[in-house]
């Protein structure tokens, strides 16, 4: 079978080395020359576990190119894995998906199977089927949302929680089959559905997460107000099976490529279709409020930052990954910034990526240790949740920093063990004194 992927961005990689990691033959396509031209050469463009030991080992078995023409004549399955970014108005920004729709019209020569691995709104299936109608060939559309997590994306395609398919008829069904067996994924629930499930399972799935996030962030404010501990609230939550522990861990709130993106175009489709999603913007809203609420905790300690040195750990939207898109690190930086702060800003996975975004700004360095980044600093502020970070212990910051003083925005450790510092948190009980 001739495999071509559409759109090399975290989806579109991940499935081009898990399919020729399986032995297919696959087309890998995209419009960006430099994207294309480095994977050819070898390298990754995206820093995930495996993905270069993968590129290496198969790459024999993929065809990175930037000629649409040659990567569908003979196509007989084509994923699009293009992106479908958020618009001004919190819509679903379709226009890429759209062009590789017409694309793909133009240069098929056969009967072909389009698998839908993008994020597209409800409906997007249908007017995909309308708008092949006229093609001569006959062309089947098959939603397959991806659900995989950044930083372990291999890990989830080739052990996912479900698998799930939204299909118009019997040869949709055969197709999805064939998929289950193509990814060669055993043992996982396969749901089969239609496409207008498949597509809101994926915004479904996505907004109630962050919803889950929010809601323990909303509860963090309500532990600070009344000198409860959010991490023994998550954690005697979660022991109910129906609530489950994961993702309620507090902070400064979500960023990323999806949850952001996910829960406005969830409230968005909601609002074209009449139907008030308000907790939804609740959502949103908690989640935008976290940053402030963070911040607030700072200015309450030092009442100016004119001329402070400030620490910073980890800017990427959460640890393990290079990806700086709306990390809430970014306005929490441009505020700093703004109280005339000099920042020293450690993340070794995203800095290449965050420095573009204030330019080389003239009060941020960028050391290359923790133990520089920590050694003239005032007080540290932690961002994301990178395991480097983690492993930090208490005594660490008193050996390394002048008076250690720690903001740390994803509580990432136990206050027990943090009782020789000055630690504050989200949702816990401050330690405000060195003992
Ligand atoms: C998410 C979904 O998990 C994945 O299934 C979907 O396909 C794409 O979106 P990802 O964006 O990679 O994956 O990140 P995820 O690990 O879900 O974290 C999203 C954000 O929420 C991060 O900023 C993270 O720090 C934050 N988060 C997560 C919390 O603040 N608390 C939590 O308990 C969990």
């Amino acid at each position: 079978m001739n495999i071509t992927i559409i759109g090399l961005g975290y989806v579109g990689l991940v499935n081009t080395l898990f399919l020729a990691s399986k032995g297919h033959n696959i087309f890998a396509l995209d419009i960006n020359k430099n994207k294309v031209a480095t994977l050819k050469a070898g390298k990754t463009t995206i820093i995930e576990p495996h993905f270069q030991e993968l590129l290496t080992e198969y790459s024999n078995n993929i065809r990175f190119t930037t000629n649409h023409k040659d990567a569908l004549r003979n196509a007989n399955m084509i994923f699009i894995c293009v992106d479908t970014p958020q618009g001004n108005d919190g819509s679903v920004n379709t226009t890429n998906f759209y062009n590789c729709l017409a694309t793909i019209k133009e240069s098929i020569t056969n009967d072909v199977s389009i698998i839908i691995r993008s994020t597209v709104p409800v409906g997007t299936n249908k007017l995909t089927c309308d708008y092949f109608l006229d093609s001569p060939y006959k062309v089947d559309i098959i939603s397959f949302p991806e659900f995989l997590s950044q930083g372990k994306a291999f890990e989830d395609l080739t052990n996912p929680m479900r698998l799930v398919f939204g299909v118009n008829d019997q040869k949709g069904v055969q197709i999805a089959k064939s998929l289950t067996t193509l990814f060669d994924i055993k043992k996982i629930p396969v749901m089969i559905t239609t496409p207008i499930n498949a597509e809101l399972i994926k915004y479904a799935s996505n907004s109630f997460l962050a919803m889950k996030i929010s809601y323990i962030n909303n509860l963090a404010q309500l532990c600070d107000a009344v000198g409860g501990d959010i991490d023994k609230v998550s954690t005697g939550m979660g022991l109910d099976p129906r609530i489950g522990s994961s993702f309620l861990n507090a902070g400064i709130g979500y960023g990323g490529s999806c949850f952001p993106k996910d829960t406005n175009g969830l409230y968005w489709i909601a609002n074209n279709n009449s139907i008030k999603m308000d907790l939804m913007l609740s959502t949103i809203e908690v989640n935008n409020s976290q940053i402030q609420y963070f911040l607030n905790k700072i200015y309450r300690r030092f009442r100016s930052l004119n001329n402070l040195n400030i620490a910073i750990l980890g800017v990427s939207f959460k640890g393990g990954t290079e990806d700086v898109r709306n990390s809430q690190a970014i306005p929490i930086v441009k505020a700093l910034l703004e109280k005339n702060a000099n920042l020293f800003i450690y993340d070794p996975l995203a800095v290449d990526n965050f420095i573009p975004l204030f330019s080389r700004h003239i009060h941020i360095d960028y050391p290359a240790s923790i133990e520089d980044t920590l050694k003239n600093a005032d007080f540290v502020v932690i961002l994301n949740d990178s395991n480097e970070f983690k492993q930090l212990t208490a005594q660490f910051y008193i050996d390394h920093m002048k008076n250690p003083i720690i903001f740390d925005g994803r509580n990432l450790y136990r206050l027990e063990d943090m009782k020789n510092v000055e630690y504050h948190s989200i949702g816990r009980p401050s330690i405000s004194k060195r003992k």
